[in-house]
């Protein structure tokens, strides 16, 4: 075994950062493989910023892609966050220095994770992300490692906790989105500016990565198809309930013989599913491969601790010399995703509507649906007291997208509808 003393680059020192180096400074003795692991240096934006730890003792570099290039660094670490900027530079750099790299930015390698493979792949070095998707629990080394030998179909998981948040917090408090999300931002939750999670785009880097390695595609994050929990209003959960769903943020990747299709959006998953078990801030992952059959694993998808130890793990493969194609296969011979054909892709429905309390409406929104070829599974009308209006629910048998979309706009038009019509889609788990 090797006693190696790996002298390790750390750029970005906020939250990630402060619990790698506290860990770090916790453990001295973190030494797979009977290697060292010792931080060299360390570059954040604010070199006067109060830290958790001490910084005195470690080189200071203003620049990270000047860190990622020093001679005094074996490792590079890059903890800033964002897909371009320095990140992306100080990840190039350390590549193109030969440099093994490790990063916790599932933007970076879901929008660049092809050209940054085919770097590490050309240098002969590993580019590992573990601490990308659902931070501390392992769904990247699940995928990428341990499922190898199996063929993934589909994937479904709640991968962004500040979302799971909001929802659960909705369900058991009653609270309106807003109520909630401002909250969640004073509790230091949720961003000032929350836009990357619940607009559902945290989730579609996330989903992006997972989808490249089960599928041995280039990760293609314009492919994903996002929407977020900002239209999910109380109602639709309540309404949801009655029907034996709650509601979540599912992240899902499929293949069939048609392509690939990967996707995030508010859906209805039956209350006994483990995914609708898993509340609060927990994030969760269901997959189904064609020998192994179902997985399901959930746990702490971020924060300091947990997201510093899946840092450490990709550190501890490092330094234990680990080498595979950052996505399965050479990044030369990864395949693009073929996106399903959205007119051809059956979906079962949720459809809500608020409509006036007047005779015919009902008649005339099961007739619309007819015409179109869609058929009706359940129908719910219950009147709700702090609703303007009379909600009907109902959930539709799996009908193809396209014709659904038609059908939900002529509703739409109808001018007893009140508001327009919320749709969303039953999880195919
Ligand atoms: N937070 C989590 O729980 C979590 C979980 C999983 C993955 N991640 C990922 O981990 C990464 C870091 O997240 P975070 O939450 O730790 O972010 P953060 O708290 O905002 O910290 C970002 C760090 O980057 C530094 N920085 C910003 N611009 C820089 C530049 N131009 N040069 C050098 N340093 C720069 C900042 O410096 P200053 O401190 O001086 O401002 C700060 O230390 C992101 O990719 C994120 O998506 C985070």
């Amino acid at each position: 075994m090797s006693t190696r003393n790996w002298r390790v680059g750390v750029a970005g020192l906020g939250t990630v950062g402060a619990g790698l180096l506290t860990f770090l400074s916790e453990r001295p003795g973190f030494a797979p493989a009977g290697g060292l692991v010792s931080v060299s240096g360390v570059s954040a934006r604010s070199r006067s910023r109060p830290r958790p730890f001490d910084i005195s003792g470690l080189a200071w570099f203003d620049d990270p892609v000047a860190l990622a290039q020093s001679d005094e660094v074996d490792l590079f670490v890059e903890l800033i966050g964002g897909s371009d900027g320095p990140a992306k530079a100080a990840v190039e750099a350390a590549l193109k220095a030969g440099k093994p790299v490790v990063t916790a930015n599932k933007a970076l390698i879901a929008e660049h994770g092809a050209e940054l493979a085919a770097l590490a792949e050309a240098a002969g070095v590993p580019l590992l992300f573990e601490a990308a998707v659902m931070g501390g629990t392992p769904a990247v080394k699940m995928v990428r490692e341990a499922m190898v030998g199996d063929d993934v179909r589909s994937i479904s998981g709640i991968l962004n906790g500040t979302c799971n948040f909001i929802l659960t917090e909705m369900e058991q408090g009653g609270r309106a989105f807003e109520d909630v999300l401002a909250e969640a931002q004073r509790l230091g939750y949720a961003e000032a500016d929350p836009t990357m999670d619940v607009g559902g785009f945290d989730a579609a880097h996330k989903i992006t990565i997972l989808a490249a390695l089960a599928f041995n595609c280039a990760p293609d994050f314009a492919a994903c198809e996002v929407e977020g929990v900002d239209q999910v209003e109380l109602l639709d959960i309540r309404m949801a309930k009655d029907l034996g769903y709650r509601i979540k943020l599912i992240a899902s990747a499929d293949r069939s013989d048609e392509g690939v299709s990967v996707r995030v959006h508010p859906s209805l998953v039956p209350l006994a599913h483990p995914l609708a078990q898993a509340g609060g801030a927990l994030n969760a992952l269901f997959i189904e491969g064609e020998r192994l059959g179902r997985i399901f694993i959930q746990g702490a998808g971020a924060g300091a601790g947990p997201t510093a130890a899946a840092v450490a793990a990709d550190i501890a493969d490092v330094m234990t010399q680990a080498m595979r194609p950052v996505f399965q296969r050479p990044a030369t011979e990864l395949a693009a995703f073929t996106p399903v054909d959205r007119s051809r892709s059956l979906v079962r429905a949720y459809l809500r509507l608020l409509v006036k309390d007047e005779p015919g409406v009902i008649a005339a929104v099961s007739e619309t649906l007819a015409e179109a070829g869609v058929s009706i599974e359940s129908f719910l009308q219950k009147p709700v007291e702090d609703a303007e209006g009379v909600p009907i629910v109902l959930t539709t048998h799996a009908v193809s997208e396209a014709v659904l979309a038609q059908a939900v706009e002529r509703i739409g038009g109808h001018p007893a509808v009140i508001q327009a019509p919320r749709l969303m889609r039953i999880a195919r788990i």
